[in-house]
């Protein structure tokens, strides 16, 4: 099999940050892509380091550092970025300053001070910023922008990801807000605005509000199955399960916004970690002046999903199914480091990112400053 190497060798990769992320989809596919080499793997906490060390003996030995200041430019072409969210700014900056192309995990940012940190770095360092945008290279996904295009003008586009169960990591960093930046809006929602982007085109959002809520996150119910954090040890000391992960849970696990465009379009959006649905489900409808079509799947990895996806188109009062393939869970992460090589040596990849993570990360925040209520008003409301 050919692969598009950089000059004649694969890319030598050091992942950074050894959690769930880079060992369940990163590593693996690394390892399986010939045009990849992984050659360094960072991570400051002893059990990453450890469990990857025990994957890798004898001759394919990686060698495994505690921070990425030990990492040696000369000897790095890409760095797969998956550390906790309140340090891929940081992480991604240092690397870029040193001169190493980065692909960084969403969010790729907490705030637009961040996002204007990561841009200088990337033009100090001259080395490209990717980003993790696997939803857009789903089959079912490439489906709907093939049908996008023949809808005529697009009016409105809702966007929801609305899992019955599927908090990760409760009481961890992704449920503490200094540490994640938030909840499900930063964590599914983020995929959500990626996967609107080819839909929206590069019109900037003149207007953003919503509502958050977190009547799921402390049920144990409601934990990721997949991540192996259901039916976890309680903290010791803690009176009970909901007490443990309340003291250290403070973000929402549901997140509602509608959105305008600078060019009229309207956008609504709904991202939740757990729901009362029984099924995980994303769901997208496209509106446009010439028809309308709406896709059923399921995003990420969860084991409660739909059956299949299903797309379909409607003109004229008719609704027609759309065949989408059937394909294996995470296809589409194999599908964007595919495409990571030509996009490390396209020229013009520089600031390409940042520009599309400008009008989301603004977003974002603003959705959760138009969500903040004061409690006591919160509580008052009627049930
Ligand atoms: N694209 C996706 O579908 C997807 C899925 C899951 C997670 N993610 C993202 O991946 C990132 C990691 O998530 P996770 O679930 O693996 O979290 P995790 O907590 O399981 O792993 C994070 C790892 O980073 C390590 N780390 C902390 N500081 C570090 C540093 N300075 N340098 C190197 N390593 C450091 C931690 O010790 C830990 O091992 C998050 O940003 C998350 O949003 C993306």
């Amino acid at each position: 099999m050919s692969a598009p190497y950089i000059g004649e060798r694969p890319i030598r990769t050091a992942v950074v940050g050894l959690g769930w992320a880079a060992r369940s989809i990163w590593l693996p596919r690394l390892r399986r892509n010939p045009a990849f080499t992984v050659t360094a793997a960072v991570d400051p906490d002893e059990r990453g380091r450890a469990a990857v060390e025990a994957e890798s003996e004898g001759a394919d030995r990686l060698p495994v550092l505690a921070a990425v200041h030990d990492l040696d430019p000369a000897e790095v072409d890409l760095a797969v970025v998956a550390v906790p969210n309140h340090l891929h700014c940081a992480v991604a900056s240092e690397l870029l300053l040193k001169g190493i192309p980065v692909f960084l995990e969403k969010p790729v940012c907490l705030t637009s001070e961040e996002a204007e940190r990561l841009a200088a770095a990337e033009r100090s360092g001259g080395a490209v910023l990717l980003a993790g945008s696997a939803a857009r290279y789903r089959a079912d996904v490439r489906g709907l922008y093939r049908i996008a295009a023949r809808l005529g003008r697009i009016r409105h586009v809702e966007l929801a990801w609305v899992r019955a169960r599927g908090v990760p990591d409760r009481g961890g960093w992704f449920t503490q807000r200094s540490l994640a930046g938030g909840g499900a809006l930063v964590d599914l929602g983020w995929h959500l605005f990626d996967i609107a982007v080819p839909l929206l085109g590069t019109a900037a959002f003149r207007h953003a509000i919503g509502t958050v809520s977190a009547d799921f996150i402390t049920q144990r119910s409601s934990r990721a199955a997949w991540r192996g954090d259901d039916g976890g040890p309680v903290p010791p000391g803690a009176a009970n399960a909901a007490n443990a992960a309340n003291a250290a849970t403070d973000v929402e696990d549901t997140a509602r916004g509608f959105l305008i465009t600078d060019d009229g379009r309207s956008v609504v959006l709904h991202a939740s970690w757990a729901s009362h649905e029984e099924l995980d489900t994303t769901r997208v409808t496209i509106d446009g002046s010439g028809g309308s079509a709406t896709l059923r799947c399921t995003f990420g990895f969860s084991p409660n999903r739909l059956e299949r996806s299903t797309l379909t188109r409607t003109v004229d009062g008719t609704t027609r199914p759309v065949a989408v393939p059937t394909e294996p869970i995470g296809t589409e992460y194999d599908r964007q480091l595919d495409m990571l090589p030509g996009q490390l040596r396209d020229p013009a990849g520089r600031g390409r990112v940042i520009e599309e993570v400008r009008r989301t990360i603004s977003a974002i925040e603003r959705v959760y400053t138009s969500a903040r209520i004061p409690r006591e008003v919160r509580e008052s409301a009627p049930v």
